[in-house]
């Protein structure tokens, strides 16, 4: 099949990668020209396990393809994919320009029938106003050419995505009419294994499938993380809690894991702008908010470990952190706690030297030329002259460390772990002071 991808963001690029992958002729725009040369060069402008060989493999075949004529683009793809940005407004609600303004690039350029496909995570209604921005192009060009608009959201995590995108759980599809539907089966037939993955709907309840899914996974991280501070002051371990209720299959268990708060392009966007479009229609989703408010709330908490051992004024202190990234293996930083722990660190007087596998470059475009922040080459470096290691991120390469070389190190014998990486006894072992997060 003909696909065109808007857009060579996280979705758009394992989209457009992945169906080249499975034999479509694949061809992605983007309107930055310096992201489309990285992209043209055989770069990728994103850290994503396996991204590169399957972008590499895929245009060497001559299946996928970059550009930013947007005449081409059109031209090209029966099938439309819109995975552009949809970043929040002031209010907290998603700002459809760039969405709207793909739909109408379509409009104005298409000749034959086209399957407008909305990817990125849009609101409730979304799909509507597509339908009307293209109707409109169309009128102004006094042609009618047949079309259909489907809501098909993207589920993919950061670090797993080209994994997640060849290998989904279900898929889910809003259209209403019959040749979108067959073109949809036919599109994702090389997904198919084992069982029925294709879950078509109507389009309202597809768009809203996204948030709800979104919404209700944070809402178990914010529940964990509201028991974790629980469990600390009724003296329970937060992880032994957590073992004893995963194993119910009603509960399950993933996403049960308290840390220091979720971040990340996707969770703290979709919750706000689920509650604005629950607001705009009149009504208040009290749990959500909650949920919200426990998250700002999470970020500080490993803030204030550090303020109850070392006290409010760090002035002189120096801390080692480890990680920054949203989470493991991404080098994502939107929204990531280490961004507000930085911060409040900063403001307390302390110094900090950091240790990320991948963001430390995307840290440093963040804060730029910051006195206080210098980053370490390895872990074990990030150590030296600091009061206590502050993990912030649960890469793999900190699961097991010498507790014996962190204790000879360190000024203070203590780590404060906002990710639970350890059974308690080790580290004390060595004669450290571990903090984790809802632990004994
Ligand atoms: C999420 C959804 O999982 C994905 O389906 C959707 O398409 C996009 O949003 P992503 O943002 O890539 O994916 O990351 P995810 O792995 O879901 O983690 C989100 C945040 O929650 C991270 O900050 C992570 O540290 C945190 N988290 C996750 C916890 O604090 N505890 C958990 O148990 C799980």
């Amino acid at each position: 099949m003909k696909i065109t991808v808007v857009g060579t963001g996280y979705v758009g690029l394992v989209s457009g990668a992945c169906l080249a992958e499975v034999g479509n002729d694949v061809l992605c725009l983007d309107l930055d020209a310096e992201k489309i040369r990285i992209l043209k060069d055989g770069g990728i402008p994103i850290h994503e396990p396996g991204l590169d060989q399957v972008v590499a493999r895929n245009v060497a075949a001559g299946r996928l393809r970059f550009t930013t004529n947007i005449e081409d683009a059109v031209r090209h793809g029966t099938i439309q994919f819109i995975a552009v940005g949809t970043p929040p407004d002031e209010d907290g609600s998603a700002d459809l320009k760039y969405v709207l303004a793909a739909a109408r690039n379509i409009g104005r350029t298409m000749t034959d029938y086209k399957v407008v496909i909305d990817k990125s995570t849009v609101p409730v209604g979304t799909a509507d106003k597509v339908r009307a921005a293209i109707a409109d192009e169309l009128a102004k060009r006094g042609v009618e050419v047949p079309y259909s608009v489907v809501s098909n959201p993207e589920f993919l995590k950061e670090g797993a995505a080209v994994e997640d995108f060849l290998r989904p759980d279900r898929i889910v599809v809003g259209a209403e009419d019959d040749q979108a539907i067959n073109l949809m089966r036919a599109l994702y037939a090389p997904f198919q294994r084992n069982h029925e993955k294709l879950v078509i709907m109507d389009v309202r309840s597809a768009e809203l499938t996204k948030y709800a899914a979104n919404a209700m996974l944070a809402t178990r991280i914010s529940f964990m993380n509201e028991l974790a501070i629980l469990a600390e002051k009724m003296g329970a371990d937060i992880e032994q809690v957590r073992q004893g209720i995963g194993s119910d299959p009603r509960i399950g268990w993933h996403f049960l894991y308290a840390g220091c708060g979720y971040g990340g392009s996707c969770f703290p966007k979709d919750v706000k702008a689920l509650i604005k479009t629950a607001a705009d229609a009149g009504q208040h989703l009290k749990v959500l908010q909650a949920v919200e408010d426990a998250n700002d709330a999470q970020k500080m908490v490993l803030v204030d470990k550090v303020v109850a051992r070392f006290g409010a004024d760090l002035s002189g202190k120096h801390f080692a952190i480890w990680g920054l990234a949203f989470k493991p293996n991404t080098d994502d930083m939107r929204e990531a706690p280490s961004r507000v722990i930085i911060d409040e660190l900063f403001k307390r007087g302390a110094t900090l030297t950091a240790y990320d596998p991948v963001a430390m470059d995307e840290t440093r475009r963040i804060f730029g030329d910051e006195p206080r922040l210098s980053y370490a080459e390895r872990p074990m470096q990030a150590l030296d002259g600091a009061d206590a290691l502050v993990i912030v991120t649960e890469w793999k390469e900190f699961r097991s460390p010498d507790f014996d070389a962190i204790k000879a190190v360190l000024k203070s014998p203590v780590i404060i772990d906002g990710r639970n990486m350890y059974a308690t006894d080790l580290p004390r072992a060595a004669g450290l002071e571990y903090y984790g997060i809802g632990r004994r």
